[in-house]
């Protein structure tokens, strides 16, 4: 693969540790700008805002920035410092509710403050720091092995639709559901990439078009109602998408249109791979009925994107960020463990 993509940082701490830094998102495709997050609040917008965005990178950043938020805490005492780091950790998990994710990192440094109590401040931040990368490292080597193993299910030369960006822009490194195009590629595949446009917020357009047309990858954009078109004429033989969350039954959320793509998958016989790591199954999740749904402002529909507002003043518009594909639709799930197919039973030990 042609490394220029994975010389971009998606998030990272800056050398001095004292900041967050992102490659901004909402910038793409016209510019490549990294923003330094100092605050909770700057950490907060930038996930709200979808500056940085996909569920293992939004965990990510959420590790680094409560990190970076500990070392401001003015505290004597643990319960002091405990007290505040729960204050912007609930803050931080209230950014963007679908993606488990989020919360699953900051649980686990959490767990790390928790279990360390007897410890100096000095050394618990170091921890923290220590657990931040660890995440940051596992997303990465994770992000590699459901690359290698999805990677068994396609042949050279197959047409492989995919939907919003689940790329090296929404993780540490490499992707979920594009890691095995990025892994193909490098071994000559010569893939042919759809990518859905992904209304309301072109993450398809604007994220996964740049991202595998700077790595050289062959990737053509469509807008989201022309995907049945390019199935019926046989250009795909296998869709990949990532995942917000994945419940105990198999049920997945993912960016709004997904299911649209999986009910399409199935009517042409197309197999539909959910790839993700194991931290995006939310095992206390019975089924897709108790993931919390994201809904945006309805200005991303109407006026977002366009030179002029393109609908009329007042009119109501319904904008949930993310869908829920039933089991039924999903093929196979692909976590760095392995491959699971139906029936889907989700336990800690998946
Ligand atoms: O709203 P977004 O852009 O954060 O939505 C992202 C997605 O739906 C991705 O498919 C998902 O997070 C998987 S990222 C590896």
């Amino acid at each position: 693969m042609n490394n220029i993509i994975t010389d971009l940082k998606t998030v990272r701490l800056s050398p001095d540790t004292n900041a967050v830094v992102i490659l901004d998102q909402t910038r793409l495709p016209g510019k490549e700008e990294y923003v330094s997050l100092f605050t909770a609040e700057e950490i907060w917008e930038a996930i709200y805002k979808l500056k940085v965005r996909g569920a293992p990178a939004i965990g990510i950043a959420a590790a680094y920035g409560i990190y970076v938020c500990s070392k401001q805490i003015q505290a004597e005492t643990y319960d002091t410092f405990y007290r505040e780091f729960d204050r912007v950790k609930q803050y931080l998990a209230g950014a963007r509710p679908t993606a488990v994710n989020l919360t699953a990192a900051l649980n686990r440094m959490e767990d790390v403050v928790c279990a360390n109590r007897e410890k100096s401040l000095s050394e618990i931040i170091r921890l923290l720091h220590d657990e931040a990368n660890a995440i940051w490292k596992e997303d990465a080597v994770a992000c590699r092995q459901i690359g290698e193993n999805c990677l068994t299910l396609l042949q050279p030369g197959m047409g492989i639709l995919t939907h919003c960006n689940a790329g090296h822009l929404a993780v540490s490194e490499y992707g979920t559901a594009l890691a095995p195009v990025y892994l193909g590629e490098e071994r000559g595949y010569k893939f042919k990439v759809f990518a859905d446009e992904t209304r309301p917020l072109l993450q398809g357009a604007r994220l996964t078009a740049y991202e595998l047309c700077k790595a050289g990858v062959d990737v053509t954009l469509i807008c989201d109602n022309m995907a049945s078109a390019v199935m019926k004429k046989g250009w795909v033989q296998a869709v990949v998408v990532g995942c917000d969350r994945v419940a105990a039954n198999g049920d997945v959320a993912n960016k709004i249109g997904t299911s649209g793509v999986a009910v399409l998958a199935r009517h042409y016989g197309i197999p539909f791979y959910v790839l993700g790591p194991t931290s995006t199954i939310d095992c206390q999740c019975s089924d897709g009925d108790a993931i919390e749904i994201e809904e945006r402002s309805p200005d991303e529909i109407t006026e977002m994107w366009y030179a002029r507002r393109m609908a009329p003043e007042g009119i109501k518009a319904y904008n949930p960020a993310f869908d829920v594909t039933s089991h039924e639709l999903v093929t196979a799930i692909i976590t760095e463990r392995g491959i699971f197919y139906p029936p889907f039973h989700f336990t800690a030990e998946s």
